[in-house]
């Protein structure tokens, strides 16, 4: 008789491990490993098997060409372009898709204003939410206007009852077109352990799988995310779920930025831009210089980077500050930017600009509360840390393109004429690019060209 069996997953990173460890072998996170069944659905499929042949369903399955007339059904517009374009055309009837964010970023918002947009679309929707009441649902949306106080809506941490309120739906309608659940963490099943553990959220998860793919319905699963930027046991849905969307931005500030992290249906790549405002979430149709306002005259330390986000050109302000360190070991503290890039950049000016940053406390940030993983944001990162370590500011109307490579070459990007565009049009006309696009950009407004790091180090000092 085979037992079920169980995995560790780490709060963290969501990476598995087939027992229990101190440290996470794969993010190096201490004690974020926590036990769960592995795959619940799995398990149960295999006990309805041994229990006989056909004892679920009854029927046998059966091979369909790909193309069967109803599997290509008609995405689920939200009801905002910008969203739609990020998945890639719409919600994909019967998909599972997770919004995460930290606490108060506004995915409640979100979730809600899509919600009613479909509603007004003359689509079913049930919003269900275990986080907040009637009352509280109700004050957000009469902000957000657009018929939202109209929705149908259930408080319940119950999972079940959801799902039932689901199915049998509005009279004659049948299962929505969209179920919100906010959040997974507030929700709980009968078969998933302790409430509020890793596997209580897997379980959930499951069982809202099982539902959009047996009903069409197109399942959102708010998830939130703990300061370290993980999704904490969302983040070990990550396998389960077709689409995950992150929403990002700094709370105290307007701007949010919505990616996709994963996309089963689309690119993972595009992103949307949002403004908060006192009526809800507004779209940014244009966000390429959404991050520069505010930025100081004349600092040192301060560099423009255009980073791509799918097909949008962003233009973010990188701040770095170098200080002697004067007490211990150097710290290395960066937000917003990949810990081992800033490692290997820091390398890169020491043996290759002559800058020798060992000694020396090093704090980077990407302004905006956005993530910065395009290597075309490498030159403005570096151009950061010199002007910081020389104390001499980068001109207020030059931005700085390009990978760096391990010799200090300046490596080509991608879109080199949408981002010096883009720079341009913010009112940014100093773009420095890598010297292998001079022939594709030449007579471009603005554009000027480096093959090595060291030329602008150079430039800076001198
Ligand atoms: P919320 O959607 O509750 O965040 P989350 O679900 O991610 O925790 O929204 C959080 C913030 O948004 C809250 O601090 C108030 C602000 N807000 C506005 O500024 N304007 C609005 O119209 C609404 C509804 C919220
Ligand atoms: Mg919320």
């Amino acid at each position: 008789m085979a037992r079920s069996r169980t995995l560790f997953f780490c709060l963290d990173c969501g990476a598995e491990s087939v027992r229990w460890e101190g440290r996470c072998p794969s993010c190096g996170a201490w004690n974020t490993l926590a036990e769960a069944p592995a795959g619940g659905g799995a398990d149960r499929r295999r006990k309805a098997k041994r229990a006989g042949p056909r004892a679920t369903s009854g029927a046998r399955p059966r091979a369909e060409p790909l193309g069967a007339p109803g599997e290509g059904a008609e995405r689920l517009s939200t009801g905002f372009e910008i969203i739609d374009r990020v998945l890639g055309g719409g919600l994909v009837p019967g998909s599972l898709l997770l919004l995460g964010g930290e606490p108060g970023i506004g995915k409640s918002t979100l979730l809600l204003q899509i919600a009613a947009r479909v509603q007004a679309a003359g689509r079913p929707v049930l919003y269900a939410s275990g986080e907040e009441s009637r009352d509280q649902v109700r004050l957000r949306a009469e902000r957000i206007g657009r018929g939202a106080v109209a929705l149908p809506f259930l408080a319940t941490s119950d999972l079940e009852d959801v799902l039932e309120a689901a199915e049998s739906g509005a009279p004659g309608s049948g299962a929505p077109a969209l179920l919100c659940i906010d959040s997974i963490q507030t929700v709980s099943t009968d078969d998933g352990g302790a409430p509020g553990g890793v596997s209580q959220v897997r379980a959930c998860a499951a069982r809202a799988q099982e539902f959009a793919k047996r009903t069409g319905t197109s399942v959102v699963l708010v998830g939130h995310v703990t300061k370290g930027g993980g999704l904490a046991g969302p983040r070990t849905l990550e396998h389960v779920v077709d689409v995950v969307l992150h929403f990002d931005g700094r709370r105290s500030a307007e701007f949010r930025l919505l990616r996709s992290t994963k996309n089963r249906f689309g690119s993972a790549e595009e992103v949307a831009a949002f403004r908060m405002t006192a009526a809800g979430l507004e779209a940014v149709l244009d966000p390429s210089s959404l991050f520069l306002d505010d930025r100081p005259a004349g600092a040192s330390g301060s560099a423009v980077a255009v980073a791509m986000h799918g097909s949008q050109p962003i233009l973010t302000e990188i701040q770095a500050l170098t200080a002697p360190a004067r007490y211990g070991s150097p710290q290395r503290m960066t937000t917003g930017f990949p810990s081992r890039r800033l490692a290997i950049l820091l390398a890169v000016l020491e043996r290759r600009a002559g800058i020798g940053l060992g000694e020396s406390d090093v704090f980077l940030s990407v302004v905006g509360g956005t993530r910065l993983t395009d290597p075309g944001a490498d030159l403005a990162v570096l151009a950061a840390l010199a002007s910081s370590h020389l104390d001499r500011p980068i001109g207020a109307g030059t931005v700085l393109i390009g990978e760096v490579g391990l010799s200090g070459e300046l490596r080509g990007i991608s879109r080199p004429e949408a981002r010096a565009r883009a720079a341009v049009r913010a009112g940014l006309d100093d773009v420095v690019l890598p010297g292998v696009h001079r022939e594709a950009l030449a007579g471009a407004r603005g554009a000027r060209f480096a093959d090595h790091v060291r030329e602008v180090v150079g430039g800076l000092a001198s």
